[in-house]
Protein backbone atom coordinates (compact mmCIF):
# COMPACT_ATOMS: atom_id res chain seq x y z
CA UNK A 1 0.00 0.00 0.00
CA UNK A 2 2.59 2.57 -0.42
CA UNK A 3 2.98 5.29 -2.60
CA UNK A 4 4.64 8.52 -3.32
CA UNK A 5 2.17 10.16 -0.25
CA UNK A 6 3.79 8.81 2.43
CA UNK A 7 5.10 10.27 5.11
CA UNK A 8 8.59 10.38 6.85
CA UNK A 9 6.38 9.43 10.57
CA UNK A 10 3.37 8.41 9.99
CA UNK A 11 1.50 4.90 8.29
CA UNK A 12 -0.55 7.26 6.21
CA UNK A 13 -1.25 4.29 3.70
CA UNK A 14 -3.67 2.65 5.59
CA UNK A 15 -5.74 5.58 6.20
CA UNK A 16 -5.44 6.64 2.77
CA UNK A 17 -7.22 2.96 2.32
CA UNK A 18 -9.46 3.04 5.36
CA UNK A 19 -10.89 7.02 3.84
CA UNK A 20 -10.94 5.61 0.39
CA UNK A 21 -13.08 2.66 1.50
CA UNK A 22 -15.56 4.76 3.78
CA UNK A 23 -16.49 6.41 0.93
CA UNK A 24 -17.32 3.25 -1.36
CA UNK A 25 -18.94 1.47 1.32
CA UNK A 26 -21.07 4.41 2.34
CA UNK A 27 -22.47 4.46 -1.24
CA UNK A 28 -23.12 0.97 -1.80
CA UNK A 29 -24.54 0.86 2.09
CA UNK A 30 -26.98 4.18 1.76
CA UNK A 31 -27.70 2.53 -2.09
CA UNK A 32 -29.09 -0.36 -0.23
CA UNK A 33 -30.71 2.06 2.70
CA UNK A 34 -32.57 3.72 -0.67
CA UNK A 35 -33.29 0.59 -2.43
CA UNK A 36 -35.08 -0.75 0.52
CA UNK A 37 -36.93 2.34 1.45
CA UNK A 38 -38.00 2.11 -2.29
CA UNK A 39 -39.17 -1.86 -1.82
CA UNK A 40 -41.72 -1.14 0.93
CA UNK A 41 -43.01 1.79 -1.75
CA UNK A 42 -43.23 -1.06 -4.29
CA UNK A 43 -43.20 -4.16 -2.90
CA UNK A 44 -43.01 -5.72 -6.29
CA UNK A 45 -39.92 -4.65 -7.35
CA UNK A 46 -38.22 -7.77 -7.01
CA UNK A 47 -40.62 -9.99 -6.15
CA UNK A 48 -39.74 -14.22 -6.69
CA UNK A 49 -36.24 -13.28 -6.32
CA UNK A 50 -35.78 -14.71 -3.01
CA UNK A 51 -31.58 -13.21 -2.82
CA UNK A 52 -33.06 -9.50 -2.78
CA UNK A 53 -36.24 -9.89 -0.72
CA UNK A 54 -36.33 -7.01 1.91
CA UNK A 55 -35.64 -9.28 4.48
CA UNK A 56 -32.25 -10.70 3.08
CA UNK A 57 -31.26 -7.18 2.14
CA UNK A 58 -32.22 -5.12 5.57
CA UNK A 59 -29.55 -6.68 7.60
CA UNK A 60 -27.16 -6.24 4.24
CA UNK A 61 -27.76 -2.81 4.30
CA UNK A 62 -26.97 -2.42 8.27
CA UNK A 63 -24.25 -4.09 8.06
CA UNK A 64 -22.86 -2.20 5.06
CA UNK A 65 -23.45 1.39 6.72
CA UNK A 66 -22.52 0.02 10.23
CA UNK A 67 -19.34 -1.86 9.97
CA UNK A 68 -18.61 -1.16 6.45
CA UNK A 69 -19.04 2.95 6.15
CA UNK A 70 -19.06 3.29 10.13
CA UNK A 71 -16.62 1.17 10.30
CA UNK A 72 -13.97 2.10 7.82
CA UNK A 73 -14.47 5.84 9.35
CA UNK A 74 -13.37 5.06 13.02
CA UNK A 75 -10.65 2.35 11.45
CA UNK A 76 -9.22 5.54 9.02
CA UNK A 77 -10.12 8.22 11.91
CA UNK A 78 -8.48 6.39 14.91
CA UNK A 79 -5.21 5.02 13.41
CA UNK A 80 -4.73 9.09 11.80
CA UNK A 81 -5.58 10.37 15.27
CA UNK A 82 -3.51 8.00 17.84
CA UNK A 83 -0.72 8.77 15.31
CA UNK A 84 -0.99 12.58 15.07
CA UNK A 85 -1.96 12.79 18.74
CA UNK A 86 0.96 10.43 19.79
CA UNK A 87 4.06 11.94 17.14
CA UNK A 88 4.58 8.04 16.87
CA UNK A 89 3.87 5.51 14.04
CA UNK A 90 1.42 2.68 13.92
CA UNK A 91 3.04 0.07 16.28
CA UNK A 92 2.93 -2.12 13.18
CA UNK A 93 2.63 -1.94 9.85
CA UNK A 94 1.67 -5.51 8.86
CA UNK A 95 -0.84 -5.58 11.30
CA UNK A 96 -2.47 -1.98 10.17
CA UNK A 97 -2.32 -3.86 6.55
CA UNK A 98 -4.12 -7.16 8.28
CA UNK A 99 -6.61 -5.15 9.87
CA UNK A 100 -7.38 -3.59 6.34
CA UNK A 101 -7.64 -6.51 4.45
CA UNK A 102 -9.52 -8.81 7.30
CA UNK A 103 -12.22 -6.10 7.52
CA UNK A 104 -12.36 -5.72 3.98
CA UNK A 105 -12.94 -9.76 3.69
CA UNK A 106 -15.71 -9.54 6.75
CA UNK A 107 -17.31 -7.18 4.55
CA UNK A 108 -17.12 -9.10 1.39
CA UNK A 109 -18.35 -12.62 3.10
CA UNK A 110 -21.73 -10.06 4.76
CA UNK A 111 -22.52 -8.94 0.87
CA UNK A 112 -22.46 -12.71 -0.23
CA UNK A 113 -23.75 -14.91 2.59
CA UNK A 114 -26.57 -12.51 3.95
CA UNK A 115 -28.67 -12.33 0.54
CA UNK A 116 -28.10 -16.33 0.19
CA UNK A 117 -29.83 -16.42 3.78
CA UNK A 118 -27.57 -17.24 6.19
CA UNK A 119 -27.75 -15.83 9.14
CA UNK A 120 -27.57 -16.02 13.15
CA UNK A 121 -30.94 -13.98 13.26
CA UNK A 122 -29.58 -11.48 16.32
CA UNK A 123 -29.33 -8.12 14.98
CA UNK A 124 -26.49 -6.36 14.00
CA UNK A 125 -24.21 -9.62 14.74
CA UNK A 126 -26.38 -11.40 11.90
CA UNK A 127 -22.80 -13.25 10.63
CA UNK A 128 -21.77 -16.83 10.86
CA UNK A 129 -19.54 -17.87 13.15
CA UNK A 130 -16.33 -18.21 10.93
CA UNK A 131 -16.63 -14.62 9.71
CA UNK A 132 -17.53 -14.21 13.79
CA UNK A 133 -13.93 -15.65 14.21
CA UNK A 134 -11.93 -13.55 11.60
CA UNK A 135 -13.95 -10.51 12.75
CA UNK A 136 -12.19 -11.39 16.27
CA UNK A 137 -8.97 -11.96 14.66
CA UNK A 138 -8.85 -8.17 12.92
CA UNK A 139 -10.13 -6.99 15.93
CA UNK A 140 -7.32 -8.44 18.36
CA UNK A 141 -4.97 -7.15 15.54
CA UNK A 142 -6.80 -3.67 15.67
CA UNK A 143 -6.44 -3.08 19.38
CA UNK A 144 -2.68 -4.39 19.01
CA UNK A 145 -1.59 -1.87 16.66
CA UNK A 146 -3.90 1.25 18.59
CA UNK A 147 -2.54 0.48 22.06
CA UNK A 148 0.58 -0.68 20.87
CA UNK A 149 0.82 2.86 19.40
CA UNK A 150 -0.46 4.77 22.63
CA UNK A 151 2.44 3.21 24.26
CA UNK A 152 4.95 4.42 22.17
CA UNK A 153 4.25 8.18 22.73
CA UNK A 154 6.06 10.39 22.66
CA UNK A 155 4.60 12.35 25.35
CA UNK A 156 3.26 11.43 28.47
CA UNK A 157 -0.30 12.77 28.03
CA UNK A 158 -3.01 10.58 26.41
CA UNK A 159 -5.28 12.98 24.38
CA UNK A 160 -9.26 12.54 25.43
CA UNK A 161 -9.91 11.39 21.85
CA UNK A 162 -7.67 8.29 21.83
CA UNK A 163 -10.06 7.50 25.58
CA UNK A 164 -12.96 6.95 23.55
CA UNK A 165 -11.33 5.25 21.04
CA UNK A 166 -9.70 2.95 23.26
CA UNK A 167 -13.34 2.32 25.48
CA UNK A 168 -14.93 1.38 21.67
CA UNK A 169 -12.35 -1.27 21.03
CA UNK A 170 -12.34 -2.62 24.44
CA UNK A 171 -15.99 -2.84 24.83
CA UNK A 172 -16.36 -4.06 21.17
CA UNK A 173 -13.79 -7.15 21.59
CA UNK A 174 -16.20 -8.03 24.75
CA UNK A 175 -19.59 -7.45 23.36
CA UNK A 176 -18.61 -9.37 20.28
CA UNK A 177 -17.09 -12.50 21.82
CA UNK A 178 -20.02 -13.09 24.35
CA UNK A 179 -23.23 -12.42 22.15
CA UNK A 180 -21.66 -14.58 19.87
CA UNK A 181 -20.85 -17.55 21.50
CA UNK A 182 -22.32 -20.02 19.28
CA UNK A 183 -22.20 -24.14 18.37
CA UNK A 184 -21.82 -24.19 14.83
CA UNK A 185 -23.46 -27.46 13.63
CA UNK A 186 -22.11 -26.96 10.05
CA UNK A 187 -19.73 -24.68 7.93
CA UNK A 188 -22.02 -21.63 7.96
CA UNK A 189 -24.50 -22.92 10.60
CA UNK A 190 -24.76 -22.36 14.42
CA UNK A 191 -27.22 -21.89 17.43
CA UNK A 192 -26.52 -19.84 20.25
CA UNK A 193 -25.50 -21.18 23.53
CA UNK A 194 -28.73 -18.58 25.03
CA UNK A 195 -32.20 -19.20 24.84
CA UNK A 196 -35.13 -17.79 25.81
CA UNK A 197 -35.07 -14.52 27.84
CA UNK A 198 -31.84 -14.84 28.68
CA UNK A 199 -30.77 -14.78 24.65
CA UNK A 200 -32.92 -11.82 24.30
CA UNK A 201 -30.94 -10.03 27.07
CA UNK A 202 -27.37 -11.28 25.83
CA UNK A 203 -28.77 -9.72 22.25
CA UNK A 204 -29.51 -6.37 23.40
CA UNK A 205 -27.04 -6.25 25.90
CA UNK A 206 -24.96 -6.27 22.96
CA UNK A 207 -27.07 -4.44 20.48
CA UNK A 208 -27.53 -1.28 22.76
CA UNK A 209 -23.48 -1.06 23.36
CA UNK A 210 -23.08 -1.67 19.76
CA UNK A 211 -25.05 1.97 19.31
CA UNK A 212 -23.18 3.20 22.70
CA UNK A 213 -19.70 1.98 21.57
CA UNK A 214 -19.57 1.49 17.83
CA UNK A 215 -21.96 4.24 17.00
CA UNK A 216 -21.27 6.51 19.67
CA UNK A 217 -17.70 6.15 21.92
CA UNK A 218 -16.23 5.85 18.64
CA UNK A 219 -17.46 8.79 16.93
CA UNK A 220 -16.78 10.90 20.15
CA UNK A 221 -13.26 10.37 19.96
CA UNK A 222 -13.48 11.68 16.34
CA UNK A 223 -15.30 14.46 17.29
CA UNK A 224 -12.91 15.54 19.89
CA UNK A 225 -9.86 15.95 17.55
CA UNK A 226 -11.79 17.14 14.44
CA UNK A 227 -13.69 19.43 15.94
CA UNK A 228 -11.15 21.81 17.73
CA UNK A 229 -9.20 21.08 14.40
CA UNK A 230 -11.42 22.26 12.34
CA UNK A 231 -12.54 25.56 14.32
CA UNK A 232 -8.62 25.97 15.17
CA UNK A 233 -9.77 25.99 18.94
CA UNK A 234 -9.17 23.90 21.86
CA UNK A 235 -11.86 22.07 23.07
CA UNK A 236 -14.02 24.17 25.54
CA UNK A 237 -13.56 22.29 28.66
CA UNK A 238 -11.05 18.71 28.87
CA UNK A 239 -12.13 18.28 32.45
CA UNK A 240 -16.18 18.04 30.82
CA UNK A 241 -14.56 15.89 28.58
CA UNK A 242 -12.68 13.58 31.42
CA UNK A 243 -16.08 13.69 33.06
CA UNK A 244 -18.52 12.63 30.78
CA UNK A 245 -16.64 10.39 29.51
CA UNK A 246 -16.08 8.41 32.68
CA UNK A 247 -20.01 9.17 32.84
CA UNK A 248 -20.99 7.78 29.04
CA UNK A 249 -19.28 4.26 29.51
CA UNK A 250 -20.31 3.38 32.81
CA UNK A 251 -23.92 4.22 32.42
CA UNK A 252 -24.37 3.09 28.54
CA UNK A 253 -23.38 -0.64 29.32
CA UNK A 254 -27.12 -0.56 31.72
CA UNK A 255 -29.75 0.20 29.59
CA UNK A 256 -29.87 -2.41 26.99
CA UNK A 257 -33.15 -3.47 28.62
CA UNK A 258 -34.91 -0.27 26.76
CA UNK A 259 -35.01 -2.64 23.80
CA UNK A 260 -37.32 -5.12 25.85
CA UNK A 261 -40.06 -3.35 27.64
CA UNK A 262 -43.26 -5.45 27.92
CA UNK A 263 -41.22 -8.54 27.30
CA UNK A 264 -40.47 -11.92 29.35
CA UNK A 265 -37.79 -9.87 30.78
CA UNK A 266 -37.98 -9.54 34.83
CA UNK A 267 -39.88 -6.08 35.34
CA UNK A 268 -37.19 -4.74 37.63
CA UNK A 269 -34.46 -4.84 34.88
CA UNK A 270 -36.70 -3.20 32.47
CA UNK A 271 -37.24 -0.31 34.96
CA UNK A 272 -33.25 -0.38 35.74
CA UNK A 273 -33.07 0.25 31.89
CA UNK A 274 -35.42 2.76 31.75
CA UNK A 275 -34.07 4.97 34.54
CA UNK A 276 -30.16 4.21 33.17
CA UNK A 277 -31.69 5.34 29.98
CA UNK A 278 -32.67 8.95 31.45
CA UNK A 279 -30.00 9.59 33.59
CA UNK A 280 -27.96 8.95 29.89
CA UNK A 281 -29.06 12.16 28.82
CA UNK A 282 -26.75 14.29 31.11
CA UNK A 283 -23.40 12.72 30.07
CA UNK A 284 -24.52 12.68 26.38
CA UNK A 285 -25.51 16.73 26.40
CA UNK A 286 -22.06 16.86 27.97
CA UNK A 287 -20.40 15.80 24.78
CA UNK A 288 -22.52 17.55 22.91
CA UNK A 289 -21.99 20.98 24.50
CA UNK A 290 -18.44 20.73 25.17
CA UNK A 291 -18.47 20.07 21.10
CA UNK A 292 -20.69 22.99 20.27
CA UNK A 293 -19.13 25.78 22.66
CA UNK A 294 -15.33 24.77 21.59
CA UNK A 295 -16.91 27.31 18.89
CA UNK A 296 -16.91 30.13 20.89
CA UNK A 297 -15.47 32.93 19.36
CA UNK A 298 -15.01 31.21 16.12
CA UNK A 299 -18.99 31.18 14.67
CA UNK A 300 -18.25 32.85 12.04
CA UNK A 301 -16.46 30.45 10.18
CA UNK A 302 -19.81 28.54 9.80
CA UNK A 303 -20.24 31.22 6.89
CA UNK A 304 -17.47 29.97 4.85
CA UNK A 305 -16.46 26.43 6.22
CA UNK A 306 -19.21 23.83 4.72
CA UNK A 307 -16.53 20.69 7.10
CA UNK A 308 -17.20 22.59 10.18
CA UNK A 309 -20.81 22.71 9.18
CA UNK A 310 -21.01 19.06 8.78
CA UNK A 311 -19.52 18.78 12.28
CA UNK A 312 -21.77 21.36 14.18
CA UNK A 313 -24.80 19.81 12.49
CA UNK A 314 -23.76 16.34 13.22
CA UNK A 315 -23.61 17.61 16.75
CA UNK A 316 -27.27 19.18 16.77
CA UNK A 317 -28.23 15.37 15.68
CA UNK A 318 -26.57 13.95 18.99
CA UNK A 319 -28.10 16.24 21.17
CA UNK A 320 -31.25 15.65 19.52
CA UNK A 321 -31.36 11.93 19.30
CA UNK A 322 -29.72 11.51 22.84
CA UNK A 323 -32.86 13.40 23.80
CA UNK A 324 -35.01 11.76 22.06
CA UNK A 325 -33.73 8.23 22.91
CA UNK A 326 -34.50 8.36 27.10
CA UNK A 327 -37.31 9.90 25.75
CA UNK A 328 -38.22 6.33 23.92
CA UNK A 329 -36.84 4.55 27.15
CA UNK A 330 -40.01 5.70 29.45
CA UNK A 331 -41.92 2.40 29.47
CA UNK A 332 -45.54 4.49 28.44
CA UNK A 333 -44.18 6.61 25.53
CA UNK A 334 -42.27 2.90 24.85
CA UNK A 335 -45.82 1.32 24.48
CA UNK A 336 -46.86 3.77 22.17
CA UNK A 337 -43.22 3.95 19.78
CA UNK A 338 -42.30 0.53 20.35
CA UNK A 339 -42.23 -1.78 17.13
CA UNK A 340 -43.17 1.16 14.55
CA UNK A 341 -41.48 3.82 12.42
CA UNK A 342 -41.13 5.85 15.19
CA UNK A 343 -37.96 3.65 16.20
CA UNK A 344 -36.45 3.87 12.58
CA UNK A 345 -36.66 7.91 12.78
CA UNK A 346 -34.71 7.66 15.86
CA UNK A 347 -31.87 5.41 14.52
CA UNK A 348 -31.57 7.20 11.40
CA UNK A 349 -31.44 10.54 13.50
CA UNK A 350 -28.47 9.14 14.83
CA UNK A 351 -27.04 7.47 12.35
CA UNK A 352 -27.57 10.15 9.26
CA UNK A 353 -27.74 13.10 11.26
CA UNK A 354 -24.52 12.22 13.74
CA UNK A 355 -22.73 9.28 12.73
CA UNK A 356 -22.24 10.10 8.70
CA UNK A 357 -22.17 13.79 9.48
CA UNK A 358 -19.30 13.59 12.05
CA UNK A 359 -17.62 11.15 9.52
CA UNK A 360 -18.21 12.90 6.13
CA UNK A 361 -16.88 15.83 7.87
CA UNK A 362 -13.64 14.22 8.95
CA UNK A 363 -13.24 12.45 6.00
CA UNK A 364 -12.80 16.36 4.27
CA UNK A 365 -10.55 17.06 6.64
CA UNK A 366 -8.18 14.13 6.67
CA UNK A 367 -8.19 12.97 2.99
CA UNK A 368 -6.34 15.71 1.67
CA UNK A 369 -3.96 15.35 4.44
CA UNK A 370 -3.56 11.85 3.92
CA UNK A 371 -2.60 12.76 0.27
CA UNK A 372 -0.41 15.12 0.85
CA UNK A 373 -2.36 18.52 0.84
CA UNK A 374 -2.99 21.44 3.44
CA UNK A 375 -6.14 20.09 6.41
CA UNK A 376 -9.47 20.23 4.49
CA UNK A 377 -8.53 21.36 1.39
CA UNK A 378 -10.44 19.26 -0.92
CA UNK A 379 -10.81 19.59 -4.55
CA UNK A 380 -13.89 21.73 -4.30
CA UNK A 381 -15.53 23.24 -1.64
CA UNK A 382 -18.59 23.99 -3.65
CA UNK A 383 -19.32 20.37 -4.08
CA UNK A 384 -19.02 19.75 -0.12
CA UNK A 385 -20.95 23.07 0.25
CA UNK A 386 -23.73 20.90 -2.35
CA UNK A 387 -23.40 17.80 0.04
CA UNK A 388 -23.98 19.77 3.03
CA UNK A 389 -27.48 20.63 1.94
CA UNK A 390 -28.23 17.42 0.37
CA UNK A 391 -27.25 15.64 3.94
CA UNK A 392 -28.93 18.08 5.82
CA UNK A 393 -32.57 18.41 3.69
CA UNK A 394 -32.27 13.99 3.46
CA UNK A 395 -31.79 13.41 6.76
CA UNK A 396 -35.10 15.77 7.81
CA UNK A 397 -37.23 14.37 4.92
CA UNK A 398 -36.25 11.01 6.66
CA UNK A 399 -36.61 11.68 9.93
CA UNK A 400 -39.62 13.67 9.73
CA UNK A 401 -41.65 11.47 7.68
CA UNK A 402 -41.05 8.68 9.80
CA UNK A 403 -41.92 10.94 13.20
CA UNK A 404 -44.69 10.99 10.94
CA UNK A 405 -45.68 7.10 10.55
CA UNK A 406 -44.58 6.53 13.90
CA UNK A 407 -46.93 8.32 15.76
CA UNK A 408 -49.56 7.66 13.30
CA UNK A 409 -49.18 4.00 13.90
CA UNK A 410 -48.96 3.64 17.65
CA UNK A 411 -52.09 5.27 17.47
CA UNK A 412 -53.86 3.30 14.90
CA UNK A 413 -53.02 0.11 16.34
CA UNK A 414 -54.14 1.22 20.09
CA UNK A 415 -57.53 2.51 18.25
CA UNK A 416 -60.63 0.67 19.84
CA UNK A 417 -64.42 0.88 19.40
CA UNK A 418 -66.64 1.37 22.06
CA UNK A 419 -67.43 -2.23 21.72
CA UNK A 420 -63.83 -3.60 22.12
CA UNK A 421 -63.07 -4.11 18.59
CA UNK A 422 -59.90 -2.66 16.99
CA UNK A 423 -60.61 0.82 14.84
CA UNK A 424 -57.83 0.15 11.79
CA UNK A 425 -56.85 -3.51 10.76
CA UNK A 426 -53.29 -3.85 10.36
CA UNK A 427 -53.31 -3.48 6.49
CA UNK A 428 -54.94 0.33 6.95
CA UNK A 429 -52.30 0.93 8.89
CA UNK A 430 -49.83 -0.14 6.37
CA UNK A 431 -51.28 1.18 3.80
CA UNK A 432 -51.58 4.55 5.51
CA UNK A 433 -47.62 4.44 5.83
CA UNK A 434 -46.87 4.53 2.15
CA UNK A 435 -47.11 8.24 1.50
CA UNK A 436 -43.61 8.74 4.97
CA UNK A 437 -42.35 5.61 3.10
CA UNK A 438 -42.00 7.07 -0.46
CA UNK A 439 -40.90 10.59 1.54
CA UNK A 440 -38.23 8.46 3.47
CA UNK A 441 -36.98 7.24 0.26
CA UNK A 442 -37.03 10.64 -1.43
CA UNK A 443 -34.63 11.58 1.87
CA UNK A 444 -32.23 8.37 1.49
CA UNK A 445 -32.16 9.30 -2.56
CA UNK A 446 -30.74 12.88 -1.34
CA UNK A 447 -28.34 11.49 1.07
CA UNK A 448 -26.77 9.30 -1.09
CA UNK A 449 -26.73 11.77 -4.25
CA UNK A 450 -24.45 13.70 -1.09
CA UNK A 451 -22.09 10.92 -1.00
CA UNK A 452 -21.92 10.54 -4.69
CA UNK A 453 -20.47 14.36 -5.22
CA UNK A 454 -18.26 13.50 -2.01
CA UNK A 455 -16.64 10.30 -3.94
CA UNK A 456 -16.50 13.09 -7.20
CA UNK A 457 -14.40 15.35 -5.04
CA UNK A 458 -12.45 12.79 -3.47
CA UNK A 459 -11.25 11.64 -7.11
CA UNK A 460 -10.46 14.89 -7.97
CA UNK A 461 -8.90 15.71 -4.94
CA UNK A 462 -6.57 12.62 -5.25
CA UNK A 463 -5.83 13.83 -8.92
CA UNK A 464 -4.80 16.90 -8.40
CA UNK A 465 -2.22 15.44 -5.62
CA UNK A 466 -0.73 13.32 -7.45
CA UNK A 467 -0.31 15.77 -10.75
CA UNK A 468 0.72 18.06 -7.90
CA UNK A 469 3.08 14.99 -6.49
CA UNK A 470 4.18 14.55 -9.99
CA UNK A 471 5.53 18.34 -10.71
CA UNK A 472 7.28 18.61 -7.80
CA UNK A 473 9.14 15.67 -8.26
CA UNK A 474 9.79 16.39 -12.00
CA UNK A 475 11.10 20.56 -10.58
CA UNK A 476 13.28 18.26 -7.87
CA UNK A 477 14.44 16.50 -10.76
CA UNK A 478 15.34 19.38 -12.94
CA UNK A 479 16.86 21.14 -10.39
C1 LIG B 1 -29.45 6.86 2.35
C2 LIG B 1 -29.51 6.63 3.58
C3 LIG B 1 -30.31 5.55 4.24
C4 LIG B 1 -31.55 5.03 3.92
C5 LIG B 1 -32.46 5.42 2.78
C6 LIG B 1 -31.86 4.01 4.90
C7 LIG B 1 -33.01 3.24 4.89
C8 LIG B 1 -33.32 2.26 5.81
C9 LIG B 1 -34.50 1.44 5.79
C10 LIG B 1 -35.60 1.52 4.74
C11 LIG B 1 -34.45 0.62 6.85
C12 LIG B 1 -35.48 -0.45 7.25
C13 LIG B 1 -36.59 0.15 8.04
C14 LIG B 1 -37.66 -0.82 8.37
O1 LIG B 1 -37.40 -2.01 8.58
O2 LIG B 1 -38.84 -0.40 8.44
C15 LIG B 1 -33.24 0.91 7.57
C16 LIG B 1 -32.86 0.30 8.75
C17 LIG B 1 -31.70 0.63 9.45
N1 LIG B 1 -30.71 1.50 9.03
FE1 LIG B 1 -30.75 2.71 7.42
N2 LIG B 1 -30.83 3.95 5.80
C18 LIG B 1 -29.86 4.86 5.44
C19 LIG B 1 -28.66 5.11 6.07
C20 LIG B 1 -28.23 4.48 7.23
C21 LIG B 1 -26.98 4.73 7.91
C22 LIG B 1 -25.90 5.70 7.44
C23 LIG B 1 -26.97 3.93 9.02
C24 LIG B 1 -25.92 3.77 10.11
C25 LIG B 1 -24.79 4.40 10.20
C26 LIG B 1 -28.22 3.18 9.03
C27 LIG B 1 -28.58 2.26 10.01
C28 LIG B 1 -29.74 1.53 10.01
C29 LIG B 1 -30.13 0.65 11.10
C30 LIG B 1 -29.33 0.41 12.39
C31 LIG B 1 -31.36 0.10 10.75
C32 LIG B 1 -32.19 -0.90 11.57
C33 LIG B 1 -33.11 -0.13 12.49
C34 LIG B 1 -33.94 -0.97 13.44
O3 LIG B 1 -33.91 -2.21 13.35
O4 LIG B 1 -34.64 -0.40 14.28
N3 LIG B 1 -28.95 3.53 7.95
N4 LIG B 1 -32.55 1.91 6.90
C1 LIG C 1 -28.95 8.61 25.43
C2 LIG C 1 -28.88 7.99 24.31
C3 LIG C 1 -29.89 7.05 23.75
C4 LIG C 1 -30.92 6.35 24.37
C5 LIG C 1 -31.30 6.32 25.85
C6 LIG C 1 -31.59 5.59 23.34
C7 LIG C 1 -32.73 4.82 23.53
C8 LIG C 1 -33.35 4.07 22.59
C9 LIG C 1 -34.64 3.42 22.71
C10 LIG C 1 -35.54 3.50 23.93
C11 LIG C 1 -34.87 2.74 21.57
C12 LIG C 1 -36.13 1.97 21.20
C13 LIG C 1 -36.12 0.57 21.61
C14 LIG C 1 -37.37 -0.14 21.11
O1 LIG C 1 -38.49 0.34 21.34
O2 LIG C 1 -37.19 -1.18 20.48
C15 LIG C 1 -33.72 2.93 20.71
C16 LIG C 1 -33.53 2.31 19.50
C17 LIG C 1 -32.39 2.47 18.76
N1 LIG C 1 -31.43 3.46 18.90
FE1 LIG C 1 -31.27 4.70 20.47
N2 LIG C 1 -30.97 5.81 22.14
C18 LIG C 1 -29.93 6.69 22.34
C19 LIG C 1 -29.08 7.18 21.38
C20 LIG C 1 -28.90 6.63 20.14
C21 LIG C 1 -27.93 7.05 19.15
C22 LIG C 1 -26.97 8.23 19.31
C23 LIG C 1 -28.02 6.18 18.10
C24 LIG C 1 -27.27 6.10 16.80
C25 LIG C 1 -26.16 6.56 16.58
C26 LIG C 1 -29.07 5.21 18.44
C27 LIG C 1 -29.41 4.12 17.67
C28 LIG C 1 -30.48 3.29 17.94
C29 LIG C 1 -30.78 2.12 17.14
C30 LIG C 1 -29.96 1.56 15.98
C31 LIG C 1 -31.99 1.61 17.65
C32 LIG C 1 -32.80 0.47 17.08
C33 LIG C 1 -32.43 -0.82 17.67
C34 LIG C 1 -33.27 -1.92 17.05
O3 LIG C 1 -34.40 -2.13 17.46
O4 LIG C 1 -32.78 -2.54 16.10
N3 LIG C 1 -29.59 5.54 19.66
N4 LIG C 1 -32.82 3.77 21.34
Amino acid sequence: MSSTFDHPTYNYSVVRAFTIMTVVWGIIGMGLGVLIASQLVFPEIFAGIEYLHFGRLRPLHTNAVIFGFGGCALFATSFFVVQRTTQARLFSDTLASFVFWGWQAVLVSAAITLPLGYTQVKEYAELEWPIDILITLVWVAYAVVFFGTIMQRKMQHIYVANWFYGAFIVTVAVLHIFNSLSVPVSTLKSYSVYSGAVDAMVQWWYGHNAVGFFLTAGFLGMMYYFVPKQTGRPVFSYRLSIVHFWALISLYIWAGPHHLHYTALPEWTQSVGMIMSLILLAPSWGGMINGVMTLSGAWHKLRTDPILRFLVVSLSFYGMSTFEGPMMAIKTVNALSHYTDWTIGHVHAGALGWVAMVSIGAVYHMLPVVFGRKMGEMYSVRLINIHFWLATIGTVLYIASMWVNGIMQGLMWRAFNNDGSLTYSFVESVDASVPGWGVRAIGGGLFLAGMILMAVNSYLTIRASKQQNAELVGTTQAA
